[in-house]
C-alpha cells in the first residue's frame, strides 16, 4: 500500500470508529432517562447499570430480546436492538464505574441482613461488592427496592429467570428475611 492511500485508510478506519463510538454513546443516552444520568439511577425501582460486568449487562439483554427471561420493561424495549448494538451498550455501561447509592437503614435491620447473607457471600462477596465472576451483578448501594423485586421474581417458579443456581439461593430465604438483606445490601458503601 501506498503511504497516502495507507494514511487515507487510516483516516477512514478511525472516522468510522468515532461514528460507532458516538452511536453508541446515542442509544446509551437513551438508557439514562430511565438507568438515570449515565446509569446511576435515582430510584427505588430502576437498577443502576453502570459499571456492572458486561457479561452480566450483555447476558440479561440477550435473554430479554430472545424472550427467555421475564421483564416488565426491558423485553419489548431491547427488541429494537441489534445484538451488535447490546454487545456495544454492554461495554459502555461496564466501563463506567460502579457508583453505590448508599441507602440508610437501622441497626437492628442491618444485623438481620448480614446474619441472613452467609449463603450468600461466595458469590457476591460479604458486602454484595466482590463479585465473585464476571457472571455475578454487585449488589451494594444497589437500589433495595430493586433487589427486593428481582429475589421475588427468582422465588417464583411461573416467572422466567433462567439462572437455576440464584433460583435455588433465593428459595432458601426465609420470607421474613428478604427485606433485611436488601436492605443490608443497599447499605453498603463498597
Ligand atoms: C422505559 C424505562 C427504561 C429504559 C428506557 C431502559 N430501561 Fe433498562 N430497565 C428498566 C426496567 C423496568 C428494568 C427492570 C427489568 C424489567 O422489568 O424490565 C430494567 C433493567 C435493566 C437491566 C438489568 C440490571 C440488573 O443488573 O438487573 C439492564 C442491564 C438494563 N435495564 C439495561 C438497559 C439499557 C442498556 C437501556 C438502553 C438501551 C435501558 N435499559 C433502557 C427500564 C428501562
Ligand atoms: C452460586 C453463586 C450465587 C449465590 C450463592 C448467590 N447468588 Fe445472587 N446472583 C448470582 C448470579 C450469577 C446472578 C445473576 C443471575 C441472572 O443472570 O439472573 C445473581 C443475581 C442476584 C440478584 C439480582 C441482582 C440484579 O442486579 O439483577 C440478587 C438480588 C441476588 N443475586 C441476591 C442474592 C442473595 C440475597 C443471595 C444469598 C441468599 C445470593 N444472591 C446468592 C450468583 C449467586
Amino acid at each position: 500500500m501506498k503511504c497516502r492511500s495507507f494514511l487515507l485508510f487510516a483516516v477512514g478506519l478511525t472516522a468510522s470508529a468515532l461514528v460507532q463510538a458516538g452511536a453508541t454513546e446515542d442509544l446509551a443516552r437513551t438508557c439514562n432517562n430511565c438507568h438515570g444520568m449515565n446509569g446511576v439511577s435515582v430510584g427505588p425501582t430502576m437498577p443502576s447499570i453502570a459499571g456492572q460486568s458486561e457479561s452480566h449487562l450483555k447476558t440479561l439483554m440477550l435473554q430479554w430480546k430472545s424472550g427467555e427471561r421475564y421483564s416488565a420493561t426491558m423485553g419489548r424495549l431491547i427488541k429494537g436492538y441489534s445484538d451488535e448494538q447490546i454487545a456495544a451498550l454492554a461495554i459502555h455501561f461496564s466501563k463506567l464505574p460502579w457508583t453505590p447509592v448508599v441507602q440508610h437503614a437501622n441497626a437492628a435491620t442491618l444485623a438481620k441482613g448480614k446474619a441472613a447473607t452467609d449463603h450468600c457471600e461466595t458469590c457476591h462477596g460479604k458486602t454484595g461488592g466482590e463479585p465473585d465472576d464476571a457472571d455475578i451483578p454487585r449488589l451494594n448501594g444497589q437500589w433495595a427496592e430493586y433487589l427486593e423485586l428481582e429475589l421475588m421474581k427468582y422465588r417464583e417458579d411461573d416467572v422466567k429467570m433462567p439462572h437455576k443456581k440464584m433460583r435455588k439461593n433465593a428459595k432458601k430465604i426465609e420470607e421474613g428475611d428478604i427485606t433485611a438483606i436488601t436492605r443490608f445490601f443497599a447499605a453498603q458503601p463498597k
